[in-house]
């Protein structure tokens, strides 16, 4: 290729670069430069405009502040939460790590609310309990307002500048390099100046986040677009469980802003058209707080019973204005703010229109406990890929299998952050050198611009195409799923990304070019929602997040197990490995029925 030439890409040598800015990345950025290795942290967008500054509710640690608590309790309520597809020596590791890591937090300077005696302030989640079930709600969200995200990645990013961190900002990742002996750095796209950088690096962490905008609604942010997950797919490896979309309850009404399930930790609750709050006949016990999977599905059989509010129907109403102007401007500002910019609603007076929304990737790149990438062969034996990390919503740990539970996502990014600096230090020790470069290793990378900024003719626009890759998804891969469904949209999928290769963009500068940013994030997007459609249809159970019409029990026998997709020569392949049941040092929680 004509534009090919070394003098043309700039070199940088980190000891190890992080893609990706958010709460994992930042943690883990933070660890590893206090211990004075060289790094980098690369990022498409400013640190602070990173997708955890949106988590609102807060961060899971037993600290026992409000109620009696115990980490293994929360190990409990995670794995029952993940339907028993959770690893549960990861659960383990995360649910113990939790205190350590929120007071941590707390001396980094994330200001946390307090409860009148000075201790950080905690409150009722979904799925949380005492006693391993039997004695009834915990308290173990730990919240600074609903704007805990906010908080800790300021906090973190604070932190970091002070040690010495070096940020690359707005820049975008091409493509990982990757040799035999393992991953020796990234391939990025300055998209202020409009040039190739390549990073080399003696370890690469990808710390993305998710991949939401693979669907029409969605909490999620226009850059959670699932970068990490399709670096990983193009470097011939896989990603795990992608069917295990996580559908929050209460995103705003057809506009998908999240309305925190703090409003419901709180007290607040769920009407349906007839005025009923309709959640205690769905879960009798923990009623509007049970796990988000149960009450995203109560929500959607009202709805489908004619029971949903509006002109069409198609939403439910969350309840808040009883709790008193006071309480929500002090613990709630931010809901009340969003549901004034985005429903005209005052929630001091009326309740909010709330439907489920496209909330987590719960699958994600595979990795163990360390945050190391790890490979199944044939046999579903994990190996380790040298020189590459994963951690965060980008990663699959897998501590949240078919269902995450509220607040356990800002406490795996903080936990598994650290878990991999722990890691990445002792590779750096065992590996004190550069791996040399593979030759013209840049080449893919540039390609992939270079075709998108040559290409001046085409059959379909960027916007378009991923207008209807997100329809497709939210259509057929929704809340409640159908094999006839699914087979659809896979089929529809894989038409459209054939449609991908003859699109164009209409801007064909170097610098600042937003549109060519869409057109590559919309290949990750298309990478990952092919890999979610066949793994959803491929799995014949409803487990978690993944509620089929037509497999409508879960079925231990056959699918305690993970799913694995990777793409070659064009076309998804499923595979499975098996679920890590043995925790570290206590007894294993067995699968049996979960009832809240
Ligand atoms: C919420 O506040 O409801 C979202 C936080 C989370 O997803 O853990």
């Amino acid at each position: 290729m004509a534009y090919l030439s070394t003098d043309r890409v700039e070199h940088h040598f980190y000891d190890l670069v992080i893609v990706g800015a958010g709460g994992a990345g930042l943690r883990c950025a933070l660890q590893l430069a206090e211990s004075g290795a060289r790094v980098a942290v690369i990022s498409k967008v400013l640190p602070t405009r990173s997708h955890t500054v949106a988590a609102q509710g807060g961060i899971n640690a037993a600290l026992g502040n409000v109620s009696s608590d115990h980490w293994h309790w929360h190990m409990y309520d995670t794995v029952k939460g993940s339907d028993y597809l959770g690893d549960q020596d990861a659960i383990e590791y995360m649910c113990r790590a939790a205190p350590l890591l929120v007071r941590e937090l707390e001396n980094f300077g994330v200001p946390f609310s307090r409860l009148d005696s000075g201790k950080i302030y905690q409150r009722p989640f979904g799925g949380q309990s005492r006693e391993f079930g039997e004695g009834g709600q915990a308290s173990r969200t730990c919240a600074a307002a609903d704007r805990t995200g906010h908080a800790i990645l300021h906090t973190l990013y604070q932190q970091n500048l002070r040690a010495g961190t070096h940020f690359h900002e707005e820049f975008f990742a091409l493509d990982l390099i990757v040799g035999a002996d393992g991953c020796q750095g990234v391939m990025t796209w300055d998209i202020a100046k409009g040039a190739y950088h390549l990073f080399q690096a003696k370890a690469v962490i990808l710390a993305t986040g998710g991949a939401g905008r693979i669907f029409r609604t969605t909490t999620n942010a226009h850059i959670c677009t699932g970068d990490g997950g399709a670096l990983a797919l193009n470097a011939g490896l896989e990603v795990e469980d992608m069917e295990f979309f996580q559908f929050h309850p209460t995103g705003i009404a057809h506009v998908g802003p999240l309305i925190t399930e703090a409003v419901r930790g709180e007290g607040g609750y769920l009407l349906n058209s007839e005025g009923e709050r309709f959640m205690p006949r769905y879960a009798p016990t923990a009623k509007d707080l049970a796990s988000r999977d149960v009450v995203s599905r109560a929500i959607a059989l009202e709805i489908r019973a004619g029971r949903g509010c509006g002109d069409n129907k198609d939403y439910v109403l969350l309840k808040l204005d009883h709790l008193g102007t006071d309480m929500i401007m002090q613990r709630l500002p931010n809901i009340h703010e969003l549901a004034l910019r985005f429903a005209g609603v005052d929630c001091t007076r009326e309740p909010i229109p709330v439907q489920p929304t496209a909330h987590y990737t719960m699958g994600g790149i595979p990795t163990n406990r360390f945050g190391e990438v790890v490979s199944a062969d044939s046999e579903g034996v994990e190996h380790v890929v040298p020189g590459l990390f994963a951690i965060g919503e980008a990663a699959c740990a897998s501590v949240h299998g078919a269902n995450r539970l509220g607040g356990n996502s800002l406490l795996e990014i903080v936990v598994f952050g650290r878990a991999c600096g722990n890691r990445v230090s002792r590779f750096l020790r065992q590996h004190r050198y550069h791996p040399a470069l593979t030759t013209d290793c840049w080449e893919p990378g540039v390609a992939r611009v270079e075709r998108w900024l040559s290409q001046t003719q085409a059959t379909s626009s960027i916007a378009e195409l991923r207008q209807r890759m997100q329809t497709l998804m939210q259509e057929h891969f929704s809340v409640y799923r159908t094999a006839e469904i699914m087979q659809q949209g896979v089929e529809a999928l894989d038409a459209l990304a054939t449609e991908l290769p003859d699109a164009a963009i209409a801007d064909g500068n170097r610098i600042f070019n937003s549109e060519l940013i869409e057109a590559l994030e919309l290949e990750n997007l298309m990478q990952m929602a092919r890999a979610t459609a066949a793994c959803a249809l491929a799995r014949q159970e409803s487990r978690g997040a993944h509620a089929r019409d037509d497999f409508p029990e879960r079925d231990d026998q056959n699918w305690m197990k993970h799913s694995l997709a990777r793409i070659r020569s064009g076309r998804v392949q499923v595979s499975y490995k098996p679920v890590r049941s043995r925790p570290m040092t206590v007894a294993s929680f067995p699968p049996k029925k979960r009832v809240y």
